[in-house]
């Protein structure tokens, strides 16, 4: 008990949500993660940026349990959910809205809602479904529309209200603004801004760096497995720097 609160702890005082150590993973004979450690605390915003195929999403998919880590360790809350299912892992508050559209065909946007809500207990549900909707007021007209027939961007915040509806501690997002209008990406920004106020731990893999760094409290590069060790925090580090080394990497 006391190691598992001592390991929940930050030095600040404040709470890990997600503690990732030596992480290592990837397909088949290719490593994709060598020796990540990453930490996301309850009430910060912690952005992964990276070049196309560094690793972001299946940084992801190894939180979510679909990518099975090879070495290393997670710990959510400061109990080991290395070896737990992808099911259990949502259970216990992990929410993951993968990228691109990944609507249910054939089921309306409320029912791709709904789904989302399916470990939530069914009294919960109701009054889940009444705050996702008042978070994205704009989903109200599309609730009796078949959800893949919406457009790209309107997916995406379906996706994104879907994760909200199992009320998760660590949400993973994974590339929210892609196929945004900015208006409807700012939209999408205060919501997640609004997420991480109410105490929970987010962490936000994105291309877009200038806006994901807008939100972000701390911000990690990754490239070629690693992820720098340096936290930098976003609110003290000049925009600029963060951009240069992610730009840099796309020599
Ligand atoms: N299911 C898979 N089987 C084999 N290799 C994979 C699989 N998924 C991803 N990869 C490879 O792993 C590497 C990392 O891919 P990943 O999708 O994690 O990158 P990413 O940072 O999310 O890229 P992007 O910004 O394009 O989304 C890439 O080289 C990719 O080709
Ligand atoms: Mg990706």
């Amino acid at each position: 008990m006391f190691i598992r609160l001592t390991q929940a702890m930050s030095t600040a005082g404040r709470s890990i949500a997600i503690q990732i150590d030596g992480l290592v993973a990837g397909y088949g004979g290719a490593t994709i993660l060598r020796d990540i450690q990453l930490s996301v605390e309850h009430r910060q915003i912690v952005a992964v940026l990276g070049r196309n195929g560094a690793g972001k999403t299946t940084l992801l998919r190894c939180l979510s349990g679909l990518v099975p880590a090879r070495a290393g360790s997670i710990h959510l809350d400061g109990t080991d959910i290395t070896g737990w299912s992808p099911s259990r892992r949502v259970a216990g508050g992990v929410a993951h809205v993968p990228e691109g559209r990944r609507m249910i065909a054939g089921l309306t946007v409320r029912e791709n809602l709904l789904v989302g809500g399916y470990v939530t207990p069914r009294k919960q549900r109701a009054a889940r479904f009444a705050e996702v909707l008042e978070l994205f007021p704009v989903m109200r007209d599309w609730l009796g529309r078949d959800a893949s027939n919406l457009s790209g961007g309107q997916q995406q915040l379906v996706a994104a209200a879907r994760a909200l509806m199992s009320p998760p501690k660590v949400l993973l997002l994974d590339e929210p603004l892609t196929g945004l209008a900015p208006s409807v990406a700012y939209d999408v920004l205060d919501a997640i801004t609004l997420f991480r106020d109410q105490g929970r731990a987010v962490l936000l893999v994105e291309q877009n760096a200038h806006m994901a760094l807008e939100i972000a409290d701390t911000a990690h590069v990754l490239d070629r497995g690693h992820i720098t060790e340096q936290t930098r925090e976003a609110g003290r580090v000049q925009v600029e720097e963060i951009e240069r080394g992610y730009l840099g990497l796309q020599r």
